[in-house]
């Protein structure tokens, strides 16, 4: 019997694979096992269909290729149509937090090629405010991490640099090493913390992705889907 987290994903899966996904699409794959969940859903209702797709990790690739899927790598002109992935957290106006599973730079960059978004999560990931549930992952280059850490703990923030399976620190698919951060008190400002952090020589990326997702599928154990909406963007 699956645990009720894996209902719950399967379930959001599902829904984005019957209303979001059409024939022929340009696809922008996510990463971690919700994003898994998504390719199982689209191969279960499109089971011929190669689609065209860049995904934004080595294991996500992998994982596409094996279920027959037509991966490749970015091209010059890339736009998509659509790029389904996962988050550790999401809040009411849909800020998340990314990179659980160290792609948060590859999900990014793809996010912003991709006319819409759409993001799978279980209740769990439901928060007030970011930082409540998650550590913020901050990717950074190696050499510079004994003096990010330091600076980072001067800040007031709980830096660790994130180990990796066999010892030493984990590397990200592009050669980098994360900064999980820790906050004393959860994000208020989440823009403004990602400006802060993104300014810091070194740092090639965060986790916070605040005006990206158009919509957050929030999946029940008994197969509901809930539709989170992001709010109007100004001058949208
Ligand atoms: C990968 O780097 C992440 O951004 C994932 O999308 C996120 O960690 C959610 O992963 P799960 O779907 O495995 O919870």
């Amino acid at each position: 019997m699956a645990e009720p987290v894996e209902l719950a994903k399967a379930a959001a899966a599902r829904f984005a694979a019957e209303q979001y996904v059409r024939r022929g699409l340009r696809l922008a794959l996510g990463t971690g096992s919700t994003a898994a969940e998504a390719l199982r859903a689209i191969r279960a209702r499109f089971p011929d269909e190669p689609f065209d797709c860049v995904a934004s990790s080595r294991a996500t690739e992998e994982l596409a290729r094996s279920l027959g899927f037509g991966v490749r790598p970015l091209a010059p002109d890339d736009r998509f149509d659509l790029m389904l992935d996962g988050a550790d957290e999401v809040t009411p106006r849909l800020a998340l937090t990314k990179g659980g599973g160290g792609a948060l730079f590859r999900e990014k960059f793809l996010a912003g090629l991709s006319a819409q978004v759409v993001i799978l999560v279980d209740p769990s990931k439901l928060v007030d405010a970011l930082g409540q549930r998650s550590p913020i992952p901050v990717e950074v280059v190696p050499f510079a991490v004994p003096v990010l850490v330091r600076q980072l703990e001067d800040d007031g923030f709980d830096a660790r640099v994130r180990p990796g399976r066999s010892g030493g620190a984990f590397l990200t698919d592009n050669g980098n090493e994360v900064i999980d951060l820790r906050l004393p008190t959860p994000v208020e400002d989440p823009d403004r913390l990602h400006d802060e952090l993104r300014a810091r020589p070194g740092v090639v990326e965060t986790g916070l992705f605040v005006g990206l997702a158009d919509r957050v599928l929030v999946g029940h154990p008994d197969g509901r889907v809930r539709e989170m909406v992001a709010p109007a963007r100004p001058n949208a």
